[in-house]
């Protein structure tokens, strides 16, 4: 069986009438959006507010009802993927790079639910390269300063150019190793001028549904 499958259609049955929901990004979520598509079909009463120009676009496909983030006072449930958890459901995101709108949309959310396949779930976070959103403006000074944190610095490209975000920015994918103290190493990332916010994310996930081959297993914190 699909386990991105499994755990995306399994977090939608969450989501009850009325709600403001928010809706991520990726492989896993994109069955959560048809799930949700289905339940709109058959009556089911939502606002969503995509976190990239893809999810906006599938959501507007399918039908999902769609609102902007600042015509709402809060967001009741927030359902996205992640390309890293571990058991306290600290998060690495940011593989589709639409890090940045995921995580202002996760902080304003009342609940979130992390949808992934097993592999996603780890005991040390770290094997997937960090990603960071950073300026254009003098780009190879904000890697050099990434650099003396002690990673090694990729900037993500798309074909021959660089990889632009929706909100017009680089990513660069910066792999430290194991990461012991998520929470140091954000706060140090973000205190370089240039980055724009980073993919550790730490403390907006309350529950995960991972799909383990034909079943579901839940983290909940
Ligand atoms: C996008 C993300 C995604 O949630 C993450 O990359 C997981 O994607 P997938 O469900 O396709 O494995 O953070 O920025």
């Amino acid at each position: 069986m699909n386990e991105k499958k499994l755990a995306g259609e399994k977090a939608a049955a969450y989501v009850q009438d009325g709600m403001v929901v928010g809706l991520g990004t990726g492989s896993t979520v994109y069955f959560t959006l048809l799930k949700l598509a289905e339940r709109v079909k058959e009556g089911l009463m939502i606002k969503g507010i995509p976190t990239s120009k893809e999810t906006e676009a599938i959501a507007i496909e399918h039908g999902i009802p769609l609102i902007a983030l600042q015509d709402v006072s809060s967001i009741d449930l927030t359902i996205d993927g992640a390309d890293e958890l571990n058991d306290d459901l600290t998060l690495i995101k940011g593989g589709g790079g639409a890090l940045l709108r995921e995580k202002i949309i996760a902080y304003h959310s009342t609940h979130m639910i992390v949808v992934a396949d097993s592999n996603k779930s780890v005991s040390k976070l770290g094997t997937f390269p960090l990603p960071v959103e950073i300026v254009p403006f003098g780009y190879n000074k904000t890697v050099q300063s990434l650099e003396k944190l002690g990673c090694r610095v990729v900037i993500r490209n798309n074909a021959s150019s660089p990889f632009l975000t929706d909100n017009g920015n680089y990513i660069v994918d910066c792999s430290f190793g194991e990461i012991p103290y998520p929470s140091t190493l954000h706060d140090k990332i973000n205190q370089i001028p240039g980055v724009v916010d980073n993919g550790l994310f730490i403390g907006y996930a309350n529950k995960a549904i991972v799909g383990q081959e034909n079943d579901i297993t839940f983290i909940e914190n």
